[in-house]
């Protein structure tokens, strides 16, 4: 087995963007917008309806990860590095699905199911950090960053300083030459 499977292929990448988009704009739009910003119920609905498709996206995903065929772990001569990168693997999904528990935590204890979903016209909490799950969504970000930024750096390590065309294992194509 060469690569992993298709739907995983694109599973990966669509929810790498997703991910992505939902770090970027969670800081610098949704974390940046006042609650008395008339804009802060729409930037809301769609940070939470993000969040709620990349956790079912994962689901999925990580199912299907499960139950296919998958190309043996790349192997760098080190055995410390190749288990951290087995490690950083489970770490990738562990980390989102914190993401998603916190933010659901926080927006259940804020009632923000009701006010942004519900159209209850309810007033959206002034200041989110007062909910403890706040802390942790904003803490698990920054470390879901970090990882990130090392995984595709050791992708990109493999593909261009080993040469070992790494990256077509996330690609489509023959997955049995
Ligand atoms: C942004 C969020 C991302 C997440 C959550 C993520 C998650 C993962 C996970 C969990 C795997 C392990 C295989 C699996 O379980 O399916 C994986 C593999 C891989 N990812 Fe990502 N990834 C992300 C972004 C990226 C980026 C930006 C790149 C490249 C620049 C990249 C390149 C790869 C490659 C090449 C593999 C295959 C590695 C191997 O075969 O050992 N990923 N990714
Ligand atoms: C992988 C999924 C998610 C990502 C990447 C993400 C990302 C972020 C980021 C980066 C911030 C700003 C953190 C900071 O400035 O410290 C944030 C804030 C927030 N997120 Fe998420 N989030 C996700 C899922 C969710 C979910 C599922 C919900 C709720 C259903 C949610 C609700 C919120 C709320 C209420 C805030 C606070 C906004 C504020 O302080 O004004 N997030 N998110």
């Amino acid at each position: 087995m060469t690569r992993y499977h298709p739907v995983l292929v694109v599973m990966h990448w669509l929810l790498a963007l997703m991910i992505l988009g939902g770090l970027i704009a969670g800081k610098f739009v949704l974390a940046a917008t006042p609650s008395d910003d008339p804009f802060k119920l729409t930037s809301l609905q769609m940070h939470m309806s993000l969040g709620i498709a990349i956790l079912a996206l994962m689901v999925v995903r990580l199912i299907i990860r499960l139950t296919t065929s998958h190309p043996p772990h790349a192997d760098i001569g080190n055995v410390f590095l190749n288990r951290m990168a087995v490690l950083a693997h489970w770490a990738l999904y562990l980390l989102v699905f914190g993401m998603c528990a916190s933010g659901l935590a926080m927006a259940n204890m804020a009632g923000l199911p009701a006010i942004v979903f519900g159209g209850s016209g309810d007033p959206l909490p002034a200041d989110f950090s007062v909910f403890p799950p706040r802390a942790a969504h904003g803490a698990i970000a920054a470390l879901l960053v970090l990882l990130i930024a090392g995984h595709a750096l050791a992708a990109f390590y493999h593909q261009f300083a080993r040469g070992d065309g790494l990256l077509s294992r996330m690609w489509f194509g023959d997955r049995h030459g």
